[in-house]
């Protein structure tokens, strides 16, 4: 992987090392938004190897409604997991398609996102792991959606191996990690493994919800992320349009992003007519505006923690210019964090992130989930 890093000079402080099991293979499931996703992973010797990664986005059928349909979304997924299944399993060199009548295959443990999400998406997958679970007779374990972004860090990039053991050693605590994507915008400080504290969240948009609603009053369709960075950097010279950078100076650790989108909103009423180039200007602000706040607000909470890493992961941590800023700052801070970003590949929803953070809790914690109790949680935080 090649995540941007700079180690800090005081390294005495090591956290509890996590406990390693070897020989463990993970079946991960993730349905929490607009991609059917299902992974395979196998922990031997404290090498991590991605079997399968496979991910089918619905974007397309989304995008067409300007956004995320529910009960599509539903649907799809309904239609699309068996298929993804027989993919995955095959991806990961599995023999039998057969997979539901008697033929286990060799897994271990089987894991499903459980919030948060859209409940009737997260339902879909849900079901179909306890499905699993009876047919095969394996344990399934629940995980949290933020949980897995923020484990997406660790997932490497080319080779689909990554040493555990050296990764670990060399993460530091504690840890300030945002976690940024369409449906949540979290600050959390991480004081050991697994070990959560939400400092805040938005109030109102997500970051990844503020670009998809800015596109669509752009008339640039679904999703919004892409399309703005995309515009913003064709942006050249200099702007008199400014948008407010909602919250940047409150005490707290809370998010707002629905007042700069209405800001937006404003503005291209009192502009009539958008050109190309307004329209470049327009994302270009909008975006500052984002990352002003996302970078100024995580470094303060860097600095207020001691925090010897910092993670930003989630679909909007895909943003270049806001990876690009995040690091020049950071380099001007005193204090040297070592700096945590997804691969691109991995800062969209996948299960490979679902199930390296299904290994470590497995583990460390051990807390299997009940099959029958089971339940989606559309507002489940991290804990
Ligand atoms: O984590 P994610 O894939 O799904 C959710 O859990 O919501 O995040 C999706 C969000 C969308 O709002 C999308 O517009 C945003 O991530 N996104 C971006 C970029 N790529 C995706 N936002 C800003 N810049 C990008 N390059
Ligand atoms: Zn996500």
């Amino acid at each position: 992987m090649n995540p941007v890093r700079n180690l800090p000079k005081n390294n005495k402080k090591r956290s509890k090392r996590p406990k390693i099991s070897n020989g463990v293979k993970i079946l991960a499931i993730e349905t929490s938004c607009d991609e059917t996703a299902i992974s395979i992973l196998n922990v031997r010797h404290s090498v991590f190897n991605i079997l399968s990664n496979v991910v089918s986005s619905q974007v397309k059928i989304h995008a067409k409604w300007g956004g995320i349909v529910p009960s599509l979304a539903k649907r799809e997924h309904l239609k699309n997991l068996p298929l993804v299944l027989k993919k995955a399993l095959k991806q990961a060199g599995f023999k039998s398609s057969n997979y539901l009548i008697s033929n286990s295959p060799n897994i271990d443990l089987i894991a499903v996102v459980n919030g948060p999400g859209l409940e009737p998406a997260l339902w879909t997958g849900i079901n179909f792991a306890k499905e699993l679970a009876k047919e095969w007779n394996k344990p399934l374990i629940a995980i949290n959606h933020m949980e897995g972004h923020l484990f997406s860090v660790f997932l490497p990039k080319d080779r689909e191996i990554l040493n555990l053991k050296s990764q670990i050693s060399k993460t530091q605590f504690p840890i300030i990690a945002l976690l940024v994507s369409g449906g949540h915008t979290e600050l959390v400080l991480v004081k050991d493994w697994l070990k959560y504290k939400i400092l805040g969240q938005t109030r109102d948009d997500a970051a990844g919800e503020a670009f998809d609603k800015v596109a669509k009053m752009l008339g640039l369709g679904y999703p919004g992320g892409p399309a703005i960075s995309q515009l913003a950097s064709n942006y050249r010279g200099s702007t008199s349009i400014i948008f407010p950078r909602p919250m940047i100076n409150t005490k707290d650790y809370d998010f707002s992003f629905s007042g700069l989108k209405t800001a937006v909103l404003y503005k291209t009423k009192e502009l009539a007519k958008l050109t190309p180039k307004t329209k470049s200007a327009l994302c270009a602000e909008f975006q500052q505006a984002v990352i002003d706040v996302l970078v100024s607000k995580t470094l303060r909470a860097a600095k207020e923690y001691k925090a010897k890493t910092i993670i930003m992961a989630g679909g909007v941590s895909a943003n270049e210019e806001l990876r690009k800023q995040f690091q020049e700052v950071a380099n001007r801070c005193d204090r040297k964090h070592m700096l945590l970003f997804p691969e691109i590949k991995f800062t969209g929803d996948n299960a490979a992130m679902v199930a390296l953070a299904a290994y470590f809790r497995r583990t460390n914690k051990k807390e299997f989930a009940n099959i029958r109790t089971l339940k989606a949680d559309g507002n489940l935080r991290i804990s």
